[in-house]
């Protein structure tokens, strides 16, 4: 990754476009009408992107297996729709279908430890195997407003992920919370 002055967090688009190879293909969507147009004019000029104004939800049954038959897909959406838990489930489901060999990356935000809770249910009752479990927790749960912890669903998780985990995740939550409140977790939600 090239040396960058960060003011900014550059967010996942950027991050992904710092890591693609010449020969990689990314797929990007954004439902937001104002910030679609943003998302869009930082590729124009990048032949290996595609950015569509279109629910990405969708595009796990549209676009998937790809054509190279290997490939990581992220789904990061806000969660201010309750039903996006249940969306998440419903979509990997069908992307699954399709492409049982990918990488699914799914972050999700710990506000209310029931809505998560759920929403692992329905990932451990899909029939998927290999779901890996990775969470960062800077307080305890709670019942009040806010997030408390977040946390990534890796299906098919690269090797070595979980092990750089377990080392990585504890010094992390140090330099975070050196009072030593709220946990990190590694854990298989379902094994191989
Ligand atoms: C939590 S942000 C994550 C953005 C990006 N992955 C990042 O790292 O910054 C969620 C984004 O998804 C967009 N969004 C929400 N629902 C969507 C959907 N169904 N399809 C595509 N984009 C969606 C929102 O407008 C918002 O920009």
């Amino acid at each position: 990754m090239p040396k960058v002055d960060l003011h900014y967090y550059p967010e996942s688009p950027l991050l992904t476009k710092f890591l693609l190879r010449e020969q990689d293909k990314l797929l990007l969507t954004e439902l937001h009408p104002s910030d679609y147009p943003i998302l869009r004019s930082e590729f124009a000029k990048d032949k290996r992107a595609q950015v569509l104004w279109q629910d990405g939800f969708q595009q796990l049954k549209s676009k998937l297996p790809p054509s190279s038959r290997r490939g990581i897909i992220l789904i990061d959406p806000p969660y201010e729709l309750k039903s996006d838990y249940q969306s998440v489930v419903n979509a990997v489901l069908e992307g699954y279908k399709r492409f049982a060999t990918g990488i699914y990356a799914i972050w999700y935000p710990v506000v209310l430890r029931q809505q998560v809770k759920r929403m692992m249910h329905g990932l451990q009752n899909s029939g998927i195997r290999k779901i890996l479990k990775i969470e960062l927790a800077v307080r305890p749960d709670s019942d009040q407003r806010g997030m408390t912890a977040s946390g990534m669903v890796i299906i098919n998780p690269p090797w070595k992920l979980e092990q750089q985990m377990r080392t990585f995740l504890p010094w992390l939550h140090k330099v975070l919370v050196p009072e030593g409140i709220g946990h990190t977790c590694v854990e298989w939600i379902v094994p191989e």
